[in-house]
Formats: structure tokens, C-alpha cells, sequence
């Protein structure tokens, strides 16, 4: 049985920390909260212990790793030099949802970066995840807690069902609060890309650095700037998902429409939508379809925080996720950009769009 200790998710308890931080200097998986999903942290320096990350996720050797650490002064010593956006931008957003791409120092391990001249780094801002840090007093490797390709944990919950026994210790602390991946920016490109949209909204960073790009979505079997920009990814294991794109009416008649076809087909079908929607469709829909609500559409907070959740919990128990497209704003890019990875289909349907 794998071991799962409660952590109060403010005010960690100093003898769980203390516990954590010893497996990871002894080179042991440990998987924590932060704000955005929770990790599954190694020991950054020791490339055995981040080894084994790489084998318990399945994840490919290719798709590099982001180095968390406890204060914006300790990526000094995992880079080659800090330009001044970097530090407009620590100073504004760490501890916070953002990884920022910069080239690595020499002593960061290849199999952290996948043998790029680049290092990801971020400063999470959930108080366990800082305590751990602080305590280990080692930068800690972390890729999202999940089986490689899956939806991301937010629960302790879902680090337990993909990874169980292959970790040492996973340290609950509840709910994550964003429920999205940190935004992941490429500094040493000019101007800045945003490699993985995320916890930091896009119009917040152009605040600091003016404009920044958004990375073309990469196509498999293509170099990626970001591996895990790979098309199909954070998707729901044992449910097709249904995305469809347009106005939201048409897209309420569209799920309407589709439940009732599949349901006659005798397939099961749930639906992922905004609080609004379930108001207008409540008493329109067959009897068992299943609906999980994510917050109000306005809130992409609330998207966003509830997206993996109502992911995993439709998964497995229908055969067809259908949902719609959010609006683009704040973190609606970063909802947008999961939801579309994690598509099988992508409806009003074109023949280059079809995909399984
Ligand atoms: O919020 C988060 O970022 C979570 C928590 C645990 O911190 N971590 C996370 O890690 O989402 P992961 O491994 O699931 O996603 C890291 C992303 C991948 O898309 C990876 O390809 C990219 O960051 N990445 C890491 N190092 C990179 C580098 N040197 N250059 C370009 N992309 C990099
Ligand atoms: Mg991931």
C-alpha cells in the first residue's frame, strides 16, 4: 500500500515535512500539492532518483522536467545567468503558476532537460510545496503526478489511482487551488513564447514584458519547442472526448442532438459544461446522461479549477465526453488549450480535424 499522509494545505505539519524532505534527499518519489496540480518530486541533482520518474509516469525520456525551487534567488544557481525580464517577472509573479525556460548551468543533470542547453524553473506558491522545498534544500524535479498523456491530478485522490505503490510518500493536502499547469515561457527566445499556457494568464504577463508569443501547437513526430505540447495529451483514458468550437447555441443544440444519437446507439454519455448551460439543457436532456458542472462561464477561475476533476470523474463510467469551447480570456486560454489536447474530435467536424 502506498503511503498517503494528510497535510493541513496552509500550515503543513513540521514532521511530515521533515519526513518528505528526508526521502527526497535520499534520492526517494514523493508526490505534493502545489497551487496549480500536484507533482511527483525527485531530488533535481540526482539522476537516478529523477530516473525513476521518468519510468513511473511512462513518460518518454525526451520530455524534460521543470526544477521547482523555494525563493526566485535560488534559480541563479540552475542557469547561466538571470536576464532582467526573468527578474520583472519573478518580482511580479513568484511564488506563482509560472516556469520560466532559460539556458541551464552546467551541473543541472541531462536527464532533467532531455539534453537541451535550457532549464525550466519555477517557484510554486502552495505553502506545503514550499516548506518541502525548503526543507530538502535541494531543487526538486516535478512533472504533474499523473500516468504520462493523462489528465493531471488535482486530488490526492488521482496521484493514488495512476501512480499508487511507485511512490514513496504522497502528502494530501486537498483540493489544488488553480487546477491548472503553470504557464510555461520561453525567455530565451525574443520576443518571450509561451511554450504551455497556464496559471498566469497571457495578458498578465504582456503587462511586464509587452508583447509574447504563443508557440504553434507542435505536431507529433515534429521537433516541439515544449514535449509536452505533444497534440494529444491530459486526455480522459476510457472516454472519447467531443469538442465542439462555435456560438453557444449552436453548441447547446449540439449536445442535444448528440446525446440523443448516441444514446440510441446505447452508448453512455456525459457532458462537461459551464454552471449556465445545465439551466438551459436541464429538462431537455435523456434521462441518464451524466453532467459535470464547471464553474460559470464569465469565472474562468472556476473553469479551471474544477476542468481535471469533472474530467476524471466522467471517465471510465461513459463511453462519450461531449463539451464546448470557453472564451479565451485569463485563464479561459489555458481551459481552451486542455480541452483541445484532450479531444478526440473536434466538431463542427472538418475532414483534417478528425482524429479517431
Ligand atoms: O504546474 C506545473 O507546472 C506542474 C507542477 C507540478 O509544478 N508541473 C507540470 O510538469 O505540469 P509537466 O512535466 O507535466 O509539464 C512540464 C512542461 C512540459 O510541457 C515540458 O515539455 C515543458 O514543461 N518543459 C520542461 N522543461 C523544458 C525546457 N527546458 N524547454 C521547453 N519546455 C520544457
Ligand atoms: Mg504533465
Amino acid at each position: 500500500m502506498v503511503k498517503v499522509v494528510q497535510v493541513h494545505p496552509r500550515h503543513p505539519e513540521p514532521e511530515v515535512i521533515r519526513e518528505a524532505a528526508h526521502i527526497l534527499r535520499r534520492g526517494g518519489l514523493v508526490a505534493f500539492p502545489t497551487e496549480t496540480v500536484y507533482g511527483l518530486g525527485a531530488d533535481a541533482l540526482n539522476p537516478e532518483a529523477v530516473a525513476r520518474i521518468f519510468q513511473v509516469k511512462g513518460r518518454p525520456k525526451y520530455d524534460p522536467l521543470i526544477v521547482h525551487v523555494a525563493s526566485p534567488e535560488d534559480i541563479a544557481h540552475l542557469v547561466v545567468q538571470i536576464p532582467p525580464k526573468a527578474l520583472h517577472l519573478a518580482r511580479r509573479f513568484m511564488p506563482g503558476p509560472l516556469t520560466l525556460v532559460l539556458p541551464k548551468a552546467p551541473h543541472v543533470p541531462d536527464i532533467v532537460t532531455a539534453g537541451r542547453p535550457t532549464v525550466a524553473v519555477r517557484v510554486p506558491a502552495h505553502p506545503v510545496a514550499l516548506a518541502l522545498l525548503r526543507e530538502a534544500g535541494c531543487p526538486v524535479a516535478a512533472p504533474s503526478a499523473n500516468r504520462f498523456g493523462h489528465t493531471s491530478p488535482t486530488r490526492a485522490e488521482h496521484v493514488v489511482a495512476d501512480l499508487g505503490d511507485a511512490v514513496d510518500l504522497i502528502l494530501d493536502a486537498g483540493p489544488t487551488p488553480i487546477g491548472v499547469e503553470s504557464t510555461v515561457l520561453d525567455l530565451t527566445q525574443e520576443p518571450p513564447v509561451i511554450l504551455r499556457p497556464g496559471g498566469v494568464p497571457r495578458e498578465a504577463l504582456e503587462t511586464v514584458l509587452g508583447t509574447v508569443r504563443m508557440a504553434r501547437g507542435a505536431t507529433e513526430g515534429t521537433a516541439t519547442p515544449s514535449p509536452g505540447m505533444l497534440p494529444r495529451h491530459y486526455a480522459p483514458e476510457q472516454s472519447a472526448l467531443w469538442l465542439f468550437e462555435g456560438p453557444r447555441e449552436e453548441a447547446l443544440a449540439w449536445f442535444l442532438r448528440t446525446a440523443r444519437q448516441l444514446r440510441d446507439q446505447g452508448r453512455q454519455v456525459g457532458l462537461l459544461i459551464p454552471e449556465e448551460d445545465l439551466s438551459t439543457l436541464e429538462n431537455r436532456l435523456p434521462p441518464d446522461v451524466r453532467v459535470e458542472v464547471l464553474g460559470p462561464e464569465a469565472t474562468p477561475e472556476a473553469l479551471a479549477h474544477r476542468l481535471f476533476a469533472a474530467l476524471r470523474n466522467l471517465e471510465g463510467r461513459v463511453d462519450v465526453i461531449l463539451a464546448r469551447d470557453v472564451p479565451e480570456h485569463g485563464l479561459g486560454l489555458a481551459v481552451r488549450d486542455r480541452l483541445h489536447r484532450a479531444a478526440d474530435r473536434i466538431f463542427p467536424e472538418t475532414t483534417t480535424e478528425h482524429r479517431r
